[in-house]
Formats: C-alpha cells, structure tokens, sequence
C-alpha cells in the first residue's frame, strides 16, 4: 500500500483516462480505485486522497460517486489531505463547468484539509461554483475542448500535490 489513493469515477471513460495519468504522475507512489467496486476497508487507512469525478446533470456529481461520497464522508478522515479534480466541457455547460467538485468539496470540507486548489487562469467559461474567490478548490479538466492542455495542467497539479503528500 502507498499513502496516496486516487479515487475516481466515470461514466464515459475520460475521468478513469485522467485518473491514470495522475497515477502516472505520481511515479509509483499512488495506487487508484474504481469508486464503482471499492470498499471502505480497501481505502480507509491511506492519509491522502485524490477524488476524480466527472461532472453529470447540470453540475452534479458523477454517478458512481452519488453511491460512494456519503459512504467515505463518514469515515474517520481526522487528519487526512484531500485534492479534488473534475472533468467538465467548459463550451457546453459554461454556466456548470465542472461544478461536480463542489459537490465533493461541501461534503467533505469541513472533515478533511482540502488541498490542491488552482488559480483561475486560462479556463473560458461563464460561471462555476466551484470557483471560490477566484480560485478553484480542486483541478478542472476539460477532455471535450481542450484535451490539449490537460497533461501540462496534471503535471502542474501533481506537482503541487506531492509538496502536500509528504
Ligand atoms: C448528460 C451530461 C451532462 C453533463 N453536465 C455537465 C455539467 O453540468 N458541467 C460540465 O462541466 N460538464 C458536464 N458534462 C460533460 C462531462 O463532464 C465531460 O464530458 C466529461 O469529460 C465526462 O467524463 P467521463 O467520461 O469520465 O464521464 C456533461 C456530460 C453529459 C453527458
């Protein structure tokens, strides 16, 4: 076991694609969960977790996650680190781009130390919730429109992360 658990869901498949670049990124020292078939027992000894999900409805939370979130909120996270990150398609839904992370953010903000927030540059979208004061609190993704950008954001992002996982 590593001390770092990525968990993520996803619906068409682009969530699970990033989740495994973020593996990539962490050299070996993160293991990953399909939130679809994980347990508490599997996941509930790691102190710090990257939660992907992908965002669904009119900025909801991605399906598989709906299950499993109240689950890991309940769990004893006293002392635990948190980064978020979330696909979104910032064309289609501009005015929810990426919103799923605010979902995740409300539900465990208050238990764990959220870490890894982005500053809000180089993303075009109308509004987003999960924009607090300028700042994303976790990493939005764009696979529909700007897939092209989206190693360098990780890599960024990871690189960030690995000052917090320590
Ligand atoms: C029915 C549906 C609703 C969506 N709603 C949103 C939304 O509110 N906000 C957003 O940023 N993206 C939204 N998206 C875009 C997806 O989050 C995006 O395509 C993502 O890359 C899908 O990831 P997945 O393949 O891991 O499920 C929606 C996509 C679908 C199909």
């Amino acid at each position: 076991m590593n001390n770092i658990a990525i968990l993520y869901g996803s619906s068409g498949g682009n969530a699970a694609s990033v989740a495994r670049q973020v593996q990539d990124l962490f050299d070996g020292k993160a293991d990953i969960f399909n939130v679809l078939e994980v347990t508490l027992d599997e996941i509930k000894d790691y102190p710090y977790y990257v939660i992907g999900t992908s965002t669904t409805g009119i900025g909801d939370l991605q399906d598989d996650w709906e299950g499993f979130l109240p689950s890991f909120a309940r769990m004893d996270l006293a002392g635990k680190k948190v980064a978020i990150f979330a696909l979104g398609d910032s064309a289609s839904y501009s005015t929810s781009f990426a919103e799923s992370m605010k979902v995740v953010y409300d539900e465990i903000k208050d238990k764990v130390r959220i870490v890894g927030q982005v500053a809000d540059e180089g993303y075009t979208y109308d509004s987003s919730t999960a924009v607090i004061e300028g700042t994303w609190i976790g990493l939005p993704i764009d696979e529909d429109n700007e897939y092209d950008l989206t190693q360098e954001r990780l890599e960024k992002w990871v690189e960030s992360l690995k000052n917090e996982f320590i």
